[in-house]
C-alpha cells in the first residue's frame, strides 16, 4: 500500500505543500513522490509524440517512457498538490497528465470502443490554495472528470484554502482550518 505523491507546488514555502504533507501524514503509509518541478518533463511536440505512437504501436509498454503512468496506474492512493494557477493548476501537471495518460496503461478500450480504466487506486486527493475565491475550480473539475472518465477511480476528494492572498485575511487560521478539514477524514 504505497501512497503516489503528485507535487506540483513551484514555490518555496508553498503553502499547497504545507497542506499536502499534513494530509500524507495522517495517511500513515509509505510515500513515493513525483516532484514535478525536478522531473522536467517536456510537453509533447511531433517528435516526442511519433516516438509515444511508435512505442505504442510496437507493443513497448515497458519503455521508461511509460515509467510514470505505471506508477500512477498501481498507486492505491494518490495525492496531487497543486496551486490555483489561472483558475486551473500549473502547466506541469497537464504535461504529467499528457504522459500518463496512455491507452493499455491506465485505460484501455474494450471490442465496442468503451473506455475500460486500469487504475487501482481507489482514492485520490486534489490539494489546492488560491489567492483569492472562485465558484468554479477548472483545475480539480478536470481532474475528478479523469479519475471518473478514464482512470476508474471513484472517490477524488477536495482539500482547499482560499483567499490567501486577499489583504488582511488571516493566512496561518485560513491554513489551519484546512488542516482541522482534513483531521476530519480520519
Ligand atoms: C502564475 C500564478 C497564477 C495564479 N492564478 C490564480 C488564480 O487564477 N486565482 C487565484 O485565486 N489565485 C491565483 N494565484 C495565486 C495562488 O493560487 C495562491 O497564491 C496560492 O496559494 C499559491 O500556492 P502556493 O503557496 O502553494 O504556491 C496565482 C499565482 C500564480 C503564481
Amino acid at each position: 500500500m504505497t501512497i503516489l505523491y503528485i507535487n506540483a507546488c513551484v514555490r518555496e514555502n508553498s503553502r499547497t505543500e504545507i497542506l499536502a504533507q499534513h494530509l500524507i501524514k495522517k495517511l500513515q503509509k509509505p510515500v513515493q513522490q513525483i516532484n514535478l518541478g525536478q522531473i522536467a518533463l517536456l510537453p509533447f511536440n511531433l517528435e516526442l509524440l511519433q516516438k509515444r505512437n511508435a512505442l505504442i504501436k510496437a507493443g513497448a509498454l515497458d519503455d521508461p517512457m511509460f515509467s510514470y503512468a505505471h506508477q500512477f496506474a498501481n498507486a492505491s492512493e494518490i495525492v496531487i498538490a497543486a496551486p490555483m494557477w489561472d483558475l486551473s493548476f500549473p502547466a506541469l501537471l497537464k504535461t504529467f497528465i499528457e504522459h500518463i495518460n496512455v491507452g493499455g496503461i491506465v485505460f484501455k478500450y474494450s471490442g465496442e470502443g468503451k473506455i475500460v480504466p486500469l487504475c487501482k487506486a481507489k482514492t485520490l486527493y486534489y490539494v489546492t490554495t488560491m489567492g483569492g475565491h472562485h465558484q468554479t475550480d477548472f483545475g480539480f473539475g478536470y481532474i475528478k472528470a479523469l479519475c471518473h472518465t478514464l482512470y476508474g477511480i471513484k472517490d477524488v476528494r477536495l482539500i482547499k484554502a482560499e483567499g490567501l492572498n486577499i489583504i488582511g485575511n488571516d493566512v496561518p487560521a485560513i491554513l489551519e482550518e484546512a488542516k482541522a478539514q482534513i483531521n476530519t477524514m480520519f
